[in-house]
């Protein structure tokens, strides 16, 4: 919205929520205090806001105002109930098409903004005629749904929308997907914006994502394949990116993919499979999930083999917390399961992370228990790296934060206890980077190697 408001100043935009405190953080003077951090976004918020951009909990006002209103709620997967730990949990959707079906005036067009299972603008569509026939004939009240989902990645946000590879509208009145094109218009090239049915648009936010998944879960399993026979899969990733036809992206060997979309979207399109009685296919999708867990557990798996089958006691550095760099989101995070690993197998954690905070560590990993003497491991906050890397065994590269690129390795191996161990599991480090340290030295998708007999 911020970057809309950006792009067409002549267009009032209003975020309301019903969250106060989220809106007071949105209206706070101080813009390092905004919910979310992603790059650029305060100064977007800092050139509009109060001009064309606002924040209000006043839903009820500002639905009545809208011509157009975007649905960007939340959209879980189930933990309980029918489809529960694969369908999504469609009540914020529904509870919004309820709100605005009472408080919406005159001609309103919705947008589907969140990401949904198909047919999701079936079950709005159906919440909104209801009340116009409550209303009766007389109704001034008229509905149109679009579904236009979102392609942003965290991080990269603000430049994904100013500058999208496409934008989807889907729907059939051609009315609104006028309406809503010549908005993206004001910024985006017109042959960028595809229209298509309601339900294309819904299944394509699904299918990017689940091939997007679906790609870092083959080069995973092809980096586990790498290690066992010498190749090294950043060889392969170039060679096999260099293909036109496969393409360079999105091919990075990792813990696991994390976020807040890729595993819960393709949970949804299993449902979704299942329930039309396809289950081969969704047993296909289910394999990318499949990978994705397994690669998180071999690598716990293996850091325990590689200190002589144990790691209790043992003090450990975390280099990264998030679930990729630049965010602070922790959302399905690989470094949540991995830490969780080697706490239960006893081991004392010290987690770094430049953007995310330790109370955010502490609502996933439960509180700071760092007793030394506990069966169970423990975990505290690491601030200053240096300090904590005194006697510790091995460190673990999580997230391929750029600070991690200036670490002095020489200087830290000094620190640890020997033998000491680096574990890279983005494949950021290179071999260079380690001459002088005697560092035992694993990196994703490559054979291992001890530094002092290679360099
Ligand atoms: C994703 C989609 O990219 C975006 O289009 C959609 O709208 C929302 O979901 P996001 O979750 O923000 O965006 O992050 P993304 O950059 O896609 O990364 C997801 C996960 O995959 C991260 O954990 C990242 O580290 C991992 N990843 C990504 C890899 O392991 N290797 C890669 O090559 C790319």
């Amino acid at each position: 919205m911020a970057v809309i408001a950006n792009n067409c100043p002549d267009i009032r935009v209003t975020l309301v929520d019903l969250n106060e405190e989220r809106i007071n953080n949105w209206n706070n003077a101080d813009l390092s205090k905004l919910p979310v951090y992603e790059n650029g976004l305060s100064d977007l918020v800092k050139i509009n806001r109060n001009k064309n951009l606002f924040f209000t909990t006043n839903v009820q006002k500002s639905i009545s105002e809208a011509d157009i209103i975007f649905i960007s709620v939340n959209t879980p997967t189930k933990i309980k109930g029918v489809g529960a730990g694969y369908a999504s949990d469609l009540k914020w959707i529904e509870s919004s098409a309820r709100t605005i079906a009472k408080y919406a005036k005159g001609q309103t067009i919705i947008v589907e903004k969140s990401t949904v299972p198909v047919r999701t603008a079936e079950l709005i569509r159906t919440i909104l005629k209801s009340s116009v026939e409550k209303s009766g004939q007389y109704s001034s009240k008229k509905f149109s749904v679009l579904s236009s989902p979102e392609f942003l990645a965290e991080g990269t946000a603000i430049k994904d929308l100013q500058n999208p590879d496409r934008v989807l509208i889907g729907g059939d009145d051609n009315y609104a997907i006028e309406q809503l094109s010549l908005l993206y218009q004001k910024w985006i090239p017109k042959n960028k914006i595809f229209v298509t049915n309601l339900w294309s648009s819904e299944l394509s936010k699904l299918t990017a994502n689940a091939f997007l998944a679906q790609r870092i879960s083959s080069i995973n399993a092809i980096s586990a394949l790498c290690e066992e026979t010498g190749a090294d899969v950043r060889e392969v990733t170039k060679a096999i990116g260099a293909d036109t036809r496969i393409g360079n992206k999105f091919l990075n060997a990792g813990p696991g993919f994390g976020g807040s979309c890729f595993q819960k979207d393709l949970l949804n399109m299993i449902y979704l499979c299942r329930y039309y009685k396809l289950d081969e296919v969704a047993n296909y999708w289910e394999e990318v999930l499949k990978i994705n867990k397994w690669q998180k557990k071999r690598i716990s798996k293996l850091i325990v083999e590689k200190l002589f089958g144990t790691v209790a006691t043992k003090k450990l550095i975390i280099l990264g917390f998030a679930f990729k760099s630049n965010t602070n989101d922790t959302r399905e995070s690989p470094a949540i399961s991995i830490a969780r690993d080697l706490i239960e197998n006893g081991a004392n954690l010290y987690i770094h992370d430049p953007k995310v905070s330790e109370s955010q560590i502490a609502m996933i990993l439960g509180g700071d228990n760092a007793d030394k003497d506990s069966a169970e491991g423990s975990w505290q906050f690491s601030e200053d790296l240096e300090k904590d890397c005194k006697n510790s065994d091995a460190i673990i590269l999580l997230t391929e934060w750029e600070d991690y690129l200036k670490v002095n390795w020489e200087k830290i191996s000094k620190l640890m206890r020997k033998p000491s161990w680096l574990f890279d599991t983005r494949g950021i480090i290179n071999q260079e980077d380690l001459v002088g340290t005697d560092l035992n030295f694993w990196k994703i998708g490559k054979s291992f190697f001890k530094t002092n007999e290679n360099i």
